[in-house]
């Protein structure tokens, strides 16, 4: 699905959100500052704006990994033309990382966790990649409960956002997925339980503009 869509993906995401995810990445990022990383994993990178977006941070190296050929090639691209040399995009599967343990200061994960189907095996592996001390951070959406963002939401996200996903990208699946994987993800303190029951310490969770996404970090 996300090779579909990958030619549209970055307009789309920027354009059905308004441009807000741009300020979460960002948000996301700064969680990190305070650990200095020098060897960030970016799981489910996609076309790789969060592993950009983690060059602020001044590290050594950005691993990019993600499942889908069609958006790594989109990403490719991208850094090839912004010159982002620091940024290495490889195929892989989060549910069996190709990396040994304790490897990485950081790892970052921007709305990947909700699509991976053993979301457990995500975690551990992780987990076991993150070196003790090393931080994990992740965006992901998470559903408004207050009203009347809960209502106003439910009508963008279930009606509005798929029709002009559709439109736009020519895939009648994947913006009737985003509603359906996002009501199916365990947001909030589902969530932080699982991260603490993978080993992760010093859980948080920050809603994010009325709670559309959240931000959850945790310390190997
Ligand atoms: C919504 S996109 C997010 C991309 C990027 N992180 C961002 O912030 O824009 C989700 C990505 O997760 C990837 N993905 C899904 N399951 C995966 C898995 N098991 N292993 C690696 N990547 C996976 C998809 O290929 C897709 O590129």
């Amino acid at each position: 699905m996300f090779d579909n869509i990958s030619g549209n993906y970055d307009f789309l995401n920027h354009f059905l959100s308004l441009g807000i995810d741009i300020i979460w990445r960002k948000k996301a990022i700064r969680l990190l500052k305070v650990i200095k990383p020098k060897l960030i994993l970016d799981v489910a990178t996609g076309t790789g704006d969060f592993a950009i977006e983690a060059l602020r941070l001044n590290p050594d190296k950005v691993i990019g990994i993600d499942i889908s050929e069609g958006m790594l090639d989109m990403g490719r691209k991208k850094m090839m033309a912004r010159g982002h040399h620091q940024i290495e995009m490889m195929t892989g599967d989060s549910e069996n990382l190709p990396f040994e343990g304790n490897k990485f200061d950081a790892i970052i994960v921007g709305f990947g966790v909700r699509n991976f189907e053993h979301l457990e095996k995500g975690l551990a592996e992780m987990f076991r990649v993150l070196r003790p001390g090393g931080k994990v951070v992740i965006l992901e959406f998470s559903r408004p409960t207050r009203f009347p963002f809960k209502q106003l939401y439910n009508a963008y996200f279930n009606f509005i956002l798929p029709k002009i996903g559709r439109w736009i990208s020519n895939d009648k699946a994947a913006y009737t997925y985003l509603p359906e994987s996002v009501q199916a993800f365990p947001d909030g303190e589902k969530f932080t339980t699982k991260l603490s029951d993978i080993g992760f310490k010093e859980i948080t969770c920050q809603p994010l503009t009325f709670g559309i996404s959240s931000l959850y970090t945790g310390i190997k």
